[in-house]
């Protein structure tokens, strides 16, 4: 099989954390999550365990309860001072990404549709870090797919986790049972336009270490 290069390096270095550009007026096909979520399923898990769970709310109610709980978790987190500190260092890019972050808790409850990963089971609290590294190391990878694939179909995302300082008043309005684990919260649409860059970032060459650090 030859992997046309130009299409999927274009594919892993432009897929970008989407918030200002999602499309929140149109509709998105219950089909295409499906779609994306099967190609998400083929990623590696520890032992194969498949341990994965996917939330996926779609209904206007219930996503207006979870976004408000989005914005109290952000409003009650480290968030306002380190989006203030990154201002006073004058780091233009962090700023950006924490107006936009700010932005898209404003406007969650309009993004259609929500994707919460799961993991069947919890690591106990000071557990091993060969444990938690497994157990979160097994829905990563696949929450990454996700996005690719909604990528190469228009569709965005962003990776957000700040609504996990509200995971249990969450896991309420949604009827998570204990034991499930939520991982993230994926908001997605269609995105508008789909000429996304790739990020600026210092070159990989300078944070590799060869055969040794
Ligand atoms: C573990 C993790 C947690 C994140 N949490 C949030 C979040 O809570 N809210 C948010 O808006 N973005 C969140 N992001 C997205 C990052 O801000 C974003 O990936 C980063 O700024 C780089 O932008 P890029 O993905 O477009 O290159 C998170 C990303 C990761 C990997």
């Amino acid at each position: 099989m030859e992997f046309d290069l130009a299409q999927t390096d274009a594919l892993l270095s432009t897929t970008r954390a989407v918030r200002k550009r999602l499309d929140l007026e149109r509709e998105v096909p219950r089909s295409v999550i499906d779609e994306c979520l099967e190609l998400a399923v083929q990623a590696p898990t520890a032992g194969n365990s498949q341990t994965w769970r996917w939330l996926v709310i779609d209904d206007a109610d219930l996503r207006a309860k979870v976004a408000q709980s989005y914005r109290t978790a952000l409003a009650e987190s480290f968030f306002r001072d380190q989006a203030h500190a990154a201002a006073e260092r004058g780091e233009a890019q962090t700023s950006r990404v924490y107006d936009s972050a700010a932005w898209l808790a404003d406007n969650l409850h309009k993004v259609p549709v929500f994707v919460i990963p799961c993991v069947e089971g919890r690591p106990e609290p000071g557990a091993h870090a060969a444990f938690q590294a497994s157990v979160y190391g097994s829905i990563y990878p696949a929450m990454w797919s996700f996005q690719l694939a909604l990528r190469s179909r228009g569709l965005g995302s962003t990776l957000t986790t700040i609504h996990l300082f509200k995971e249990q008043e969450v896991a309420e309005i949604l009827g998570v049972p204990d034991g499930i684990l939520q991982v993230a919260l994926l908001p997605v649409a269609y995105t508008k336009g789909t000429d996304f860059k790739r990020a600026v970032r210092p070159p990989a060459s300078e944070i590799t270490h060869w055969n040794g650090w």
